[in-house]
């Protein structure tokens, strides 16, 4: 059975017993900034579960895209993914534990024709929170599983909540005897050897958990499921991993076929990061270097590095995205639909990333044998930070190079070292934000005003992109480096004095006013915008001519500075031209 076969018999059989077919909410919450992806069926249903009313009804189904990047160090075994589908079935204070098991034995058993004989379920032991679940044992006896192949455990394995508060409940297990021998005589369904595998999950939450750890009744009495597409498939399919079913299958094959040098743990993480980045970019994500951005970021640096270990071709990832959308389009028409952007974001992507990767992977050889020399086998946490702070080699990529050269890593002091690093690159954007006054006096402050004409005039002058990247100044004079890639001609340079001086006769007033970076920026304000958000900044004002973000000081009126001058316009790196000026 394909996926997808299993995925309309799903929402089909729920459709039969009244439910209403809800459309995937995307991966990325709407309304929820407490977590950075979907990870569960219920995350969009929350209010729900607390009682209000579903447009929909009290009886829902639905098929979930998730993301779940607790274990992103593990893809690669045979069985951990990062994206992942949910199915689920939902009462919203209608049917409860009978019901809802009967209905699970129904599936599994019927549309699924799983044996009765190779399913155990799990349910809650009881402890001070809820009493222990005898109507749910009941509910499956009565179903048809006898009471040996019924388990009793505590919360650690048959209590369920997203995280530290909200709605939860005990809940109660289905495992599949996948029929390899045995671990030990005590091998139960929460043994991890690889008996029991996990298929469904019937969560019944009818109660609270606050902040502080209480436990309170719900409104309403509901019933969750969770049942994984992916793991399923595999199963019904007697395949050993996901990747053995049709969802990856042609985009292992494809990676076989172009790795010059094969192993099957760099082709897993390559069609399961491949796979979740491109369902997060047609969701709307992008890469960058905070929250879910940088998750999508870490997935395709992943990516890319083991392509690079499997010496694959990098110019072959467009036609692996072709693949991928063929073989997904059927279950996800959103990868079609975005096909160009998901290609456009990805590469991009890829192409900013490659010779970081290579010139950091060279120094980490370098790393590497000096450890090997001194007989040492633990790489720590000043190194990770030297190839970071000097290469700007993602500590990730280090620990995962470390890992699979059996070195271990100590990540303690790296943290440490990042901290102070963030801290000091922040106080350095301060200090660029007093202009680079080295002294302080009537001159320098006059230059400094001066400065802000400047770069007002060449953005008049030579346009918008013309942007501050340096300044220096002394009682002599001023220098400033703006981004610009031309040398500029005499005339451009007399307009740009003319303008200054305009400005200064003008006898424009300079004002100053504190405001949070949001609202400068909003006023049009130009300067640096590496603050933090909310955080207060000075913004320098003068006339109606230039609106700059600063750390001041400032003359108070053009007059005081006299006449401009510009005495040089020469290169200063690429890119970037220097202007150096006096005040006569
Ligand atoms: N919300 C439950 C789970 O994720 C069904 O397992």
């Amino acid at each position: 059975m394909k996926a997808i076969e299993i995925r309309n018999k799903y929402i089909n059989f729920f459709k039969a017993h009244g439910h209403k077919v809800i459309p995937s909410a995307p991966l990325i919450p709407e309304n929820d900034p407490s977590v950075l992806f979907t990870t569960a069926g219920m995350q969009p249903l929350v209010p729900y579960l607390l009682g209000e009313k579903h447009p929909a009804g009290k009886r829902i189904t639905d098929y979930q895209k998730c993301l779940r990047t607790n274990d992103i160090d593990e893809v690669g075994d045979n069985r951990h993914l990062t994206f992942f589908e949910m199915l689920g079935n939902w009462s919203l204070g209608d049917y409860f534990k009978e019901e809802a098991i009967s209905m699970s034995y129904e599936f599994l058993t019927k549309e699924l024709g799983i044996d009765p004989a190779k399913l155990s379920v799990t349910c809650f032991a009881g402890d001070e929170d809820a009493p222990k679940d005898i109507v749910a044992a009941n509910a499956w006896k009565k179903a048809g599983i006898p009471e040996e192949r019924i388990y009793f455990y505590g919360k650690d394995n048959n209590w369920w909540i997203a995280g530290e508060e909200g709605p939860c409940g005990p809940d109660t297990e289905m495992f599949l005897d996948t029929g390899k021998p045995a671990c030990s005589k005590e091998c139960q369904p929460s043994c991890n050897c690889g008996k029991y595998v996990e298929i469904w999950n019937d969560v019944f939450m009818e109660y609270y958990k606050s902040k502080d750890g209480s436990i309170t009744k719900l409104k309403q009495q509901n019933v969750d499921t969770g049942f994984g597409l992916e793991r399923m498939t595999m199963l019904l399919q007697g395949k050993e991993t996901p990747f053995d079913t049709e969802l990856f299958s042609p985009v292992m094959e494809k990676l076989k076929e172009l790795a010059k040098q094969d192993n099957i743990e760099s082709r897993r993480i390559v069609a399961e990061h491949l796979r979740s980045s491109m369902m997060i970019i047609a969701d709307g994500g992008r890469p960058s270097n905070i929250d879910r951005g940088y998750v999508l970021r870490k997935l395709i640096r992943r990516m890319t590095r083991h392509l690079n270990k499997l010496q694959i071709d990098l110019n072959e990832l467009e036609k692996l995205i072709d693949l991928y959308v063929d073989t997904l389009k059927e279950l996800y028409p959103e990868l079609e639909q975005n096909k160009n952007t998901i290609k456009e974001v990805i590469i991009t992507e890829k192409n900013k990333f490659i010779k970081t990767l290579l010139h950091g992977e060279k120094e980490f050889e370098k790393v590497v044998a000096k450890l090997k020399k001194e007989n040492k086998d633990v790489i720590d946490g000043y190194t990770i930070f030297k190839l970071y702070e000097t290469y700007g080699f993602p500590p990730e990529i280090t620990s995962d190079l470390a890992r699979e050269q059996g070195f271990k890593i100590e990540t303690s002091e790296f943290d440490k070292l990042f901290k102070e690093h963030q801290e000091k690159s922040r106080h350095g954007s301060e200090q660029k934000f007093k202009g680079g006054l080295a002294e302080q006096n009537e001159q320098t402050i006059k230059y400094h005003t001066a400065t802000h004409l400047l770069h007002k005039a060449l953005k008049i002058v030579l346009g918008e992109h013309t942007n501050q990247c340096g300044s220096n100044i002394t009682t002599e004079r001023l220098r400033f480096d703006f981004t610009h890639s031309e040398k500029m001609t005499p005339e451009q340079l007399a307009k740009v004095e003319e303008i200054v001086n305009e400005q200064i006769k003008k006898d424009l007033p300079v004002t100053c006013e504190e405001m949070t970076l949001e609202e400068a920026k909003a006023q049009g304000a130009t300067g640096l915008f590496e603050n933090k958000y909310g955080e207060n900044v000075k913004v320098y004002t003068i006339g109606d001519f230039s609106k700059e973000i600063c750390g001041g000081p400032h003359v108070k009126h053009t007059a005081e500075l006299g006449h401009f001058k510009i005495k040089k316009e020469e290169s200063s790196s690429a890119g970037v031209r220097r202007i150096k000026a006096i005040l006569e």
